[in-house]
This record gives structure tokens, C-alpha cells and sequence, in this order.
């Protein structure tokens, strides 16, 4: 066994000094984790130099660091035969597949290489317009394969990151910041990150402007895997904070962004962007629950409301519409479109605040949001709730 796996390792660390290593995957885990499934090496390339970035995918959640060689190979030596009982290098010599098992006994195979060339590292890309395709985020969270290449499962996440960082860049250019150099962004509900690395990666290193991007989220275990990615990708102001974005304290900041933060979490990311007077609030709700069952059909509509599509559609386009309304009264141009189309996500309406120099005629919106909220029954929107509070 020790022979095979001995083996194993030294063909590990021969490619990493040959530099013919292209991915390394451990499996068979039963070590002491319960939720571990699996361990996942790539090549980064690094200020400090190249290192190797270990991803843990556990059941539902991934956790990542980056080693340099020599600690790679010690933890190797460490876990092989402990915690994981399999292994399959790939290199552009071999692929190298090792199994050991229950009594000692090991069997390590030697096929000829499935990857005849090396994944491209980050420093020999070719910059694109909205998004580096070859980007080291984007293969740390799955969207792309280590060559570059987008996932099948990933195209529509592809196409709503390449649409959104379009759409951001055509909403700068066209706002008072256009002539910034240093920048700071937040965006609320940042989930696994994938629009928040992305305009992280776009303004600083496609439009090299100083820049600051902060994401917040309930869920920790995305919080630490994005703060590792951002981490391995050398992404220094890009930084994930855990918490509620009710509760986020935000002093300054010039872009608010709030993609698909579920229900009223929209709203409350709103009203942090219009405290904290943002200069452009950019967010594409989802989940509308708060409105649909406080609607009382009015007479005339009562034969259109009464199916269940035509009541949901209406009470979203009534919150989404109130929203805008709410964003006028407070001093911004607001927005309302399309920004994918609906083949890739049903969830793709975004509303757009610009803040303007004037502030508006408050009472003229506040009595056309009460008429609209007379005429529906409506009691409550989150939104007017916390401005009012
Ligand atoms: C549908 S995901 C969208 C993630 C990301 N913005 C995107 O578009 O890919 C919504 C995320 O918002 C987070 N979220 C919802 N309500 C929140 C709140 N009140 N405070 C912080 N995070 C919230 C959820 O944990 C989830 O990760």
C-alpha cells in the first residue's frame, strides 16, 4: 500500500515542479466529518507565486484555502490513506487514479492523459469587455471548467452575470460617477457571489478603478467560501460580511445592489441605499409575498384578479411599481425593465434608482402611492413602512 501511495505523491509533486499538473480530485472520504465528501486541488497563480487552491465540498457547502507546494504535499502525505481512500491526478502525461483499500491494499492505475495541455492561469488571459471567462472566480464557483470553458448547467448564470455587469457599466457611464476613480459598492443578499466577483473583477480590473465591493448575507457558510475565493484570487476590497441587511450599518457608499434578495429583503436594501444616499440603488427583487394576500380586487376586476396568475402578476407589479414610486419620492430617477431575458430567469425585472440633485414634491407622491394603495386595499409596503418609521 505505502508503496502505491508513496508513488502517488511523489508523481504529485513531480508534476508540480515539471509543471505538468492540471487537477487533482480525493475522494472516498472516511474520515471524521460526516458532511465531507470530497477534496478538490487547482493551480492558481498567485503575487506570492503559483499555489494550489483546495476546495472541501461537503455535502452542502464547500470551504477553501490555498497551500503552497511543499504544504500541499505534506498534507497529502497526511490525508491519503487517513481521511480520503482514493485519488485521481491529472496530468499532461498521465492520468493517475489511486484506490486504496480496507485491509492495506492498494492499486494505483496509470492511463494516458486526459488533458494534454495545461489550464490557462489567470495571468495569460485575454481581457474581455464585461467578463474574463477565464477568470479564477468563476471556476472556483463552478461556472466555468478549469479550462475556461462554461459549465452545460451554467450558461444561463453566464449569460445573468455577463447581462448584469453589461447593464451596471451602462448605468455608471451614464450617472454622475462616471468620472470616479475609487468606488464603493455593496451588495445586499450576495449569496454565492457570483454578480459580486464579477463587478469586483470588472471595475477594478477591466476598468482599473479603485475599488471597494462588500457583500452581505444571512448564510455563513457562503460568506466564508466567497471571503476564501476572494482570498485566493487575490481580490483585496472584496470582502463578505454575515449578517442581515436590515442590520448592516452603511455609512458610504455610491452603488447599491440587491439581486433576487428574497421578498422584503428588498426593501430593506432599498432603504439602506436611500439612508445612506447612494448614487445609484440597482436591485432585481424576487419572491413577492408581502402584497398578493392584503389585495382586495377592486369591482371592475374582479373577474381578471380572481385567477391566480393574473393576481400574482399584479401584486408584483404593484410592489415593484410602488418601489419605483417610493424611490421618486426620495430624490431618485427610477427605472423599471427587463435586464434578461426571461428564457434564462423568470426573476428578471430590475429597478434602477439614479439620485438626483433635485428632491421632488413629496406629498404629490404620497398621495398617488395612498390612491394606489386605496384602490387595492393595501395596508402595509415594507418599503413606505420603514421610510415613515
Ligand atoms: C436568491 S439568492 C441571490 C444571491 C445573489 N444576489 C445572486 O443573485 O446570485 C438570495 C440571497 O439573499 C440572502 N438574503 C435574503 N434575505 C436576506 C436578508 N434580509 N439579509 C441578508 N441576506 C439575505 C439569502 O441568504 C440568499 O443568499
Amino acid at each position: 500500500m505505502i508503496e502505491n501511495v508513496e508513488k502517488f505523491i511523489a508523481e504529485f509533486a513531480r508534476s508540480l515542479t515539471e509543471e505538468t499538473f492540471v487537477k487533482m480530485t480525493l475522494g472516498n472520504y472516511k474520515g471524521a466529518d460526516e458532511h465531507l465528501q470530497k477534496l478538490l486541488l487547482r493551480l492558481i497563480e498567485t503575487r506570492k507565486g503559483n499555489r494550489l487552491f483546495f476546495l472541501y465540498r461537503y455535502d452542502t457547502r464547500d470551504t477553501a484555502k490555498n497551500h503552497d507546494f511543499i504544504e500541499s504535499i505534506k498534507i497529502l502525505s497526511k490525508i491519503l490513506g487517513t481521511d480520503f481512500f482514493s485519488g485521481h491526478l491529472f496530468t499532461t502525461e498521465n492520468d493517475f487514479q489511486l484506490d486504496i483499500g480496507r485491509k492495506g491494499k492498494s492499486r494505483l492505475n496509470i492511463a494516458k492523459p486526459t488533458f494534454k495541455t495545461k489550464p490557462a492561469l489567470d495571468h495569460d488571459r485575454e481581457k474581455r469587455r464585461f467578463v474574463n471567462t477565464d477568470s479564477f472566480y468563476l471556476r472556483a464557483l463552478g461556472v466555468t471548467t478549469d479550462r475556461g470553458e462554461i459549465r452545460d448547467k451554467q450558461h444561463d448564470k453566464w449569460k445573468q452575470i455577463n447581462k448584469f455587469v453589461e447593464t451596471l457599466a451602462a448605468l455608471f457611464d451614464k450617472s454622475g460617477l462616471k468620472d470616479r476613480t475609487k468606488l464603493n459598492i455593496v451588495d445586499m443578499g450576495s449569496g454565492k457571489g457570483y454578480l459580486t466577483f464579477a463587478t469586483y473583477d470588472f471595475f477594478k480590473n477591466i476598468r482599473n478603478l479603485d475599488v471597494k465591493v462588500t457583500g452581505v448575507d444571512t448564510k455563513s457558510q457562503l460568506v466564508g467560501l466567497c471571503n476564501d475565493i476572494a482570498k485566493a484570487s487575490e481580490f483585496e476590497n472584496l470582502k463578505f460580511v454575515n449578517g442581515w441587511i436590515g442590520d448592516f450599518e452603511l455609512k458610504d457608499v455610491d452603488i447599491l445592489i440587491a439581486l433576487h434578495a428574497c421578498n422584503t429583503a428588498t426593501d430593506d436594501a432599498i432603504f439602506k441605499g436611500i439612508r445612506a444616499e447612494a448614487d445609484l440603488i440597482v436591485v432585481a427583487p424576487c419572491c413577492h409575498q408581502e402584497i398578493r394576500p392584503q389585495i382586495t380586487p377592486p369591482e371592475m376586476l374582479k373577474n381578471v384578479l380572481k385567477h391566480g396568475i393574473m393576481l400574482e402578476r399584479e401584486a408584483e407589479s404593484i410592489t415593484d411599481g410602488l418601489r419605483a414610486l417610493l424611490l421618486e419620492k426620495s430624490g431618485y430617477q427610477a427605472k423599471l425593465f427587463e435586464f434578461v431575458s426571461t428564457e434564462h430567469t423568470p426573476k428578471n425585472n430590475m429597478i434602477v434608482g439614479t439620485l438626483q440633485k433635485k428632491m421632488p414634491d413629496a406629498e404629490k407622491f404620497d398621495a398617488e402611492i395612498q390612491a394606489i394603495k386605496n384602490f387595492y386595499g393595501i395596508k402595509e409596503q415594507r418599503l413606505e413602512s420603514l421610510m415613515n418609521s
